[in-house]
This record gives structure tokens, sequence and C-alpha cells, in this order.
């Protein structure tokens, strides 16, 4: 419901969630009032103003009363008399910077549509609804559109903002956020997700401390370093409890999210594209529009906001096409064979893969050119008939025929210099042509901005997936943007290759999409370094990490599912002793962490014995059997890899009928004390069996949440001596299923 009183106050609200702000009195800003849990509706909102008259403030002219520095505001922009960071910069022809937004008018639409060229949520007309306020700079034709978006059934809202200049200069946007929110500090604590290659997203939990303090990518992709992310809880919020503010960017180019801690313990929340490094000249008539930010509030903690992110990102920003079917279980071919491969060794593991029941194989780098090594061929994406004598298109069939689906790796941003792509338009490759381009991996980043560059690549995609059945594409990047300077853009528009790189990274997306729409992308960064919400509106699952370790995995896999859904998370059994690790892990614990995932492999599989493959046979069975509870359910984070010596998690069904907890215990100990796991989130009056050690448990729900399953053995025979006791040894894990 969105309310609009005559005093021009907003008030946006759902079951779950109120959204306030008005026009201010005389300087007729947009002022903030109030982000929270639902409150009832008024006739006036004047009692959540919330200002005093400071002495030593700057006030504006004809005026004592109004420090823009006191007011909590929806969008902050340079040139006023708040010194805080504001979400807005503009330069003007003559050099000044100084812009003021009064309001104008609003419009409001329901839906929302998928769009084109810029990722963002959808929604039916019944589903959300937008608000759309538009100010009018005081001095110069320029407007701004903010859009609010209002999910009916989610503690959701959507910001996105458009800069239209209708004015007859051109202007210079220094700085433009997706998002601002201004709100009372109550102690809060922030949590982000960071890491570095082969260990992304691993949870950082902070106080909130006075001044600024930030998150970001400076990278050319959201990158394994940071994630598009925060969230801001109370001290006492715990995964079940308490409240947060998850805070999530729609882009995968270089971000910022910052906290602005000021001195009367109000909070300056924003996330945006990174103003550093950017620069967009809008020349008169242009359009510039910020990708979406999302801001999810909880009240059951950070389990709560991430089952509505999980549910956002799963009906509204993916492909519903892909909700439909099971996704298939694969094999990729990376971990078993490297770029050390022919057609007889693919199919060989192709044909041990149907055996135990897997639905794709996936062939990963080195298919094309003459890649035997990292070394060159990328950009030239023909294939090398050396080791694949009968094709793609032969290989494909032959896989097809065996009863498997085809998947394909690709990475189109790239070029190696080796390539007669690179010798016909060095100038193609980003970097200046006097200067040093760095290498990363012996690569260079092809110049996405260009238009003709995105259709080259297109090009040369689109007659090897014309001409071979393909069902799965593999999208990876595996380096970042240094040295950024287009040999193509003129001097003042050199900031926007960022972000026009980015648009062209979606903009090969759709050209693939629109034209085989039938084919699945799975994203990938050198792993997770571009795992973020704008890939998922492309590719509905996302290669999680190169670290396939399946003890890694769990702070991965845990930190990477505060935000994103299980259904996201690609996750892989991997050959012991691993690869990127060196730790042998047993193959059902490997199996029972990529279990909560899209669940597939990473190996050479014919080198396994007949006992491990009616292992794996067996535990694909299962993860068919659980696969829409694992998908579709919802994840609770239950003990934390990063603060216990044990892991769990659980999925609950939606109808609360059944459920699955994953216990993971990396090292074994001693004469252990107990442990008890509490599961929240079943139905309290609804009886739940189990099987643990050999014995079946019939237990109601509210007893399972309050007193919690009993890990120890339950034990009323005499067994056996300690001494002669099986124990259960490192990296172990448990799987228990819960059936009403
Ligand atoms: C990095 C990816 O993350 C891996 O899975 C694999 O595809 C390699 N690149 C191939 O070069």
């Amino acid at each position: 419901m969105i309310e609009i009183t005559d005093k021009k106050e907003f008030h946006l609200s759902n079951q779950h969630v109120s959204y306030i702000f008005r026009v201010m009195e005389k300087t007729h800003i947009l002022e903030h009032l109030y982000f929270g849990p639902r409150i009832n509706s008024y006739d006036n909102y004047d009692f959540l103003i919330e200002r005093d008259v400071r002495t030593g403030n700057n006030f504006i002219m004809g005026d004592h009363t109004s420090s823009f520095e006191h007011i909590k505001q929806e969008v902050p922009v340079y040139g006023t008399t708040d010194f805080r960071y504001p979400s807005i910069e503009l330069e003007y022809s003559d050099g000044d910077r100084i812009s003021h937004f009064e309001y104008f008018d609003y419009r409001l639409s329901k839906g929302k549509t998928r769009e084109k060229g810029q990722p963002r949520s959808f929604a039916s007309e019944q589903e959300a609804e937008v608000l759309t306020v538009i100010l009018k700079n005081r001095y110069s034709d320029i407007f701004l559109e903010l859009d609010y978006g209002l999910y009916k059934d989610l503690p959701i809202i959507t910001r996105q903002q458009r800069l239209i200049n209708k004015s007859r200069e051109n202007i210079s946007i220094e700085q433009f956020m997706s998002l601002n929110l201004d709100i009372p500090n109550e102690n809060y604590e922030w949590v982000h997700l960071d890491g570095a290659w082969a260990r992304e997203r691993h949870v950082k939990r902070q106080e909130v401390q006075p001044g600024v303090q930030h998150i970001s990518s400076t990278r050319g992709a959201s990158s394994h370093v940071y994630n598009p992310f925060f969230a801001l809880v109370s001290a006492q919020t715990t995964e079940n409890k308490g409240n947060a503010i998850g805070i999530a960017l729609i882009y995968s180019g270089n971000f910022l999210a910052q906290i602005e801690r000021d001195n009367f313990e109000v909070l300056r929340l924003q996330i945006g594209i990174n103003p550093y490094q950017f620069k967009w000249l809008l020349k008169p008539n242009e359009m510039f529009q910020t990708p979406e930010a999302v801001v999810c509030y909880s009240d059951s903690g950070l389990n709560g906001m991430s089952q509505t992110f999980h549910d956002f990102f799963n009906f509204h920003v993916i492909n519903n096409k892909w909700q439909k079917d099971p996704r298939p279980v694969l094999i990729n071919s990376w971990e078993a064979t490297y770029f050390d491969f022919n057609e007889e060794k693919l199919l060989e593991i192709a044909q041990t893969a149907k055996r135990i029941g897997i639905d794709l194989f996936v062939l990963d780098d080195g298919w094309f050119g003459t890649r035997d090594s990292d070394e060159g061929s990328l950009g030239n994406w023909k294939i090398d008939y050396r080791k694949l004598p009968n094709g793609i298109k032969g290989l494909s069939e032959k896989i097809h025929s065996m009863g498997l689906k085809f998947g394909l790796w690709i990475e189109p941003e790239m070029i190696s210099m080796d390539t007669p792509l690179y010798k016909k338009h060095p100038e193609w490759v980003i970097g200046h042509p006097q200067k040093n381009i760095s290498h990363g991996r012996n690569q260079y980043v092809l110049n996405f901005a260009i238009p003709e560059v995105v259709e080259n690549i297109y090009h040369q995609l689109e007659s090897i997936l014309n001409e071979s059945k393909i069902d799965y594409i593999k999208w990876d990047m595996n380096r970042y943007i240094s040295e950024a300077y287009s040999v193509l853009l003129p001097r003042q528009q050199q900031g926007e290759l960022f972000h026009r790189y980015i648009l062209g990274v979606y903009q090969l997306y759709e050209m693939l999409i629109d034209n085989f729409p039938d084919i699945m992308i799975e994203s990938c960064a050198g792993g997770g370094g571009r795992f973020d919400a704008a890939m998922l509106y492309y590719a509905p699952q996302a290669w999680t990490s190169d670290n396939t370790d399946a003890i890694e995995r769990l702070k991965i896999q845990y930190g990477t599912s505060f935000v994103y859904p299980l259904s996201t998370i690609g996750a892989h059994i991997s050959e012991v002793p691993n690869h990127q690790v060196g730790r042998t892990t047993p193959l059902t614990t490997r199996s029972e962490v990529a279990m909560f995932g899209t669940f597939g492999f990473e190996l050479d599989i014919t080198k396994l014995n007949e006992d491990e493959l009616l292992l794996l046979s067996n535990e694909i069975s299962k993860y068919k059997l659980y696969q829409s509870l694992i998908t579709q359910g919802k994840f609770y984070r239950l003990l934390s890899p990063f603060d216990s010596d044990i892991t769990a998690w659980m999925v609950v069904a939606k109808d609360q009928s059944e459920a699955l907890v994953g216990i993971y215990q990396p090292l074994d100990k001693p004469n252990d004390h107990y442990h008890r796991l509490k599961l929240p989130g079943l139905n309290p009056k609804l009886r739940y069996h189990y099987m643990i050690h050999g014995k079946n448990v019939i237990r109601f729900g509210d007893d399972l949440e309050k007193i919690g399953l009993i890990l120890a053995d339950n034990y009323t025979d005499r067994v056996g001596e300690f001494w002669s006791r099986e124990k259960q040894g490192d990296f172990y894990s448990k799987l228990i299923y819960l059936k009403t």
C-alpha cells in the first residue's frame, strides 16, 4: 500500500514493513522519517520529525532553522549545508558542483517488467507497486527520479534512481548512489562478506565506529574481496533473533557500500556504483539510471534476512524459466583433466557419469585455439581439432546419445596476445597503448564498452552454438581490470569505462539469452569473483569458489547463503587429496557439503573404484530425492564455522512437512561434551520422525526447537568399551532427514 497525505508525506507499507518520508517545508527536499517494522497509518507524520536547531551550523539563505547537516534525507546532494558524504554530486559546465533537488511530482505504477540493458528485479502487477518521486534541480532543468519498489509479501523495498538532463548544457555525474538511508543508530554492528580467491565470502561482523567505514570494489567486477551487500544488526541479533537491515546491490561492477556514523548518532547507509574512478557525461536529453538496490528488514535475525533475500532473488531476479525444472546434476571436466584431454577421455568420463545418474557433462577450459595451458588462445573461439577431431558438434552428439546434456566453458571477455583477433584489433584491449598494460593469468581484458567488440565475440560464439547442441554454458572471467583506459573514449568520458564495460557484459548475456533461450548459463569468475545479484539475473547459478575442499566450503557456502539462495550456489564433489588445500576428506562428507547447493562433480570419476561409484550413485539418488526441499525450502544456518567447532545448517520445507539437517565436525574430539542442536522453523504442533544412531525417533517440532536434537549416542545398552568402538574420525558429516 502506498499512501500519500495532503502534506506530501509518503508511507509505503505492507504487512511487514513501513517506509516513510516527506517533502520538507521551505527547502522542498525529501526528508526521511522511518524505515522498519510496519506502523499504522496516520493523517500526519510530523511526530516522526527528529531534528534540533544547533549552533555552529550553516543555514540556507533566509532561514535559521534548516541545516541539511541534521536532516535525515532520501537523496543528499553535494552543494548544501550537509557535510556528510552525498549520494549525488554533479558538475556543471562552469565547474560548479552545487545542486538542490526539490520535490516536483510523483507517479504510481503497478508491477515491474524484466528490463533490458540493466538487471533489476521484476514482479507482476499483483506482486509489487512502484512509487516514482520526481525532483527538479532548483538551478536548471535536471530531473531526478526516485523509484521505490514495494513488494506485497516481502519485507523488501527496492531503490533505483535516474537523472534526466533536460537542460541545454552537458553535465558531469561525479557520484550517483543507488540508495541513501539515514537512520538513527541503535548500537548497530555491521556484517559483510569478505575474502580472496579460494576463500570467498567469509563472514565479518564489526561494531559501527564513528566516522566512515566502507567496503568496495575498484577491480571492474564485484570481486572475490567484498560482496555488494552489507547488513546492519543490533548487538543482540543472532541467526534467529533480533533485527537486521540487509542491503544488496544488483550490480556486477565497481561498487561502494558505505556507513557514515555522524556525531549525532545518525547512520548514513549508502550503496551504489563506486564513485572512485567514475564520471559520466550526461548530454542534453540523455538519461542515466543507477543499478537497483534492495533493502530488506528482518525481525527474525540474520536467517530471516537471508530467507527474504533467497525468496526475492529466486522469484524476482532469477528468470522464472529456471525455477520450473530441477537443476541438472553436473560433472565438470576442469579438475578431472585441466587442459590435458581428448575426445576419448571425455567420453569415458561421460559414460561413467551416466552410469551413476549424472545429468549434464560440462567441458571446461582448453577446447579452442591451441590452448594447452593458460598461456594463450582466448578470443580465438575456434575448435581445437587436435583434441576434438569431431569438433564440439561431434562430441556433443555423442554425449547426447548417452542420454546426458552437454555444457561448454567460455571466457568471452578476455583476449590472449597470440590470437588473430588481438593482432587485428590491439586497440580493443583495455589499457593505454604507450604505457604498461598488465596481464593477469597471461590474458588481457577486451573492451566490452565498445559495441563492435561485444558483437565480434557474440558472432564467434554464435557459430559454435548454432552448429552444436549445447544445453549449458559456463561463463568464466579470470582477471580484474587494471590500468583502465579506453583508446576509443574522449578524455572527459574515461570515467565511464568501468560502467560501460559491465553494461557490455550484460549486453552479451542478453544477446546469448535472446537467441538461445534454452541454454542455461552458469556464471563464474575465477571461482566466486563475480557472485552477485546482477549475474543471477542472467545466470541462475554461479560457481561459488575454485576451492572445492569440503571443509573450506563450509565457510564459503555459509557466508554465501547470507544473501544468495542455495539454488545458485554451485557446489561440487572433487578428488582427494584436494587440489587447493591437499586435504583428504571422506567421500560422504564431500557429498553432504555439496548437496546444500547446485550439486555436481569435479573429478575424474573413471579413477574411482566400484564401491565409490556405488556410493556416489546413492548420493545422487538421495540428492534428487531432497532436491526440491533443498532448493525451495527455507534455509537456516544453525552453527557457524566461523565461531564453532561444529557447523550445522538445515532446510525446512515451506509447508513444514519435512526438513534436512546437515552437521559437520572438521576435527574429532575425544570424550567430547554433549551437543544439542536446536532446530528452528519446524511446526511446533507436528510430530517429526527421524533416524539417529540407527534408531527411529519421533518428536514434536516445538521440543526440537526448545530442547534440540540430542547428538550424543543415546547410549542405553552396553555396546563395547570406548577403545573398541568405531570412531567417527575427522571431517565427519551427518545428514538427518525429518518428516512429519
Ligand atoms: C577458473 C574457474 O573458476 C575454474 O572452474 C575453471 O573453469 C578455470 N577457470 C578454467 O580456466
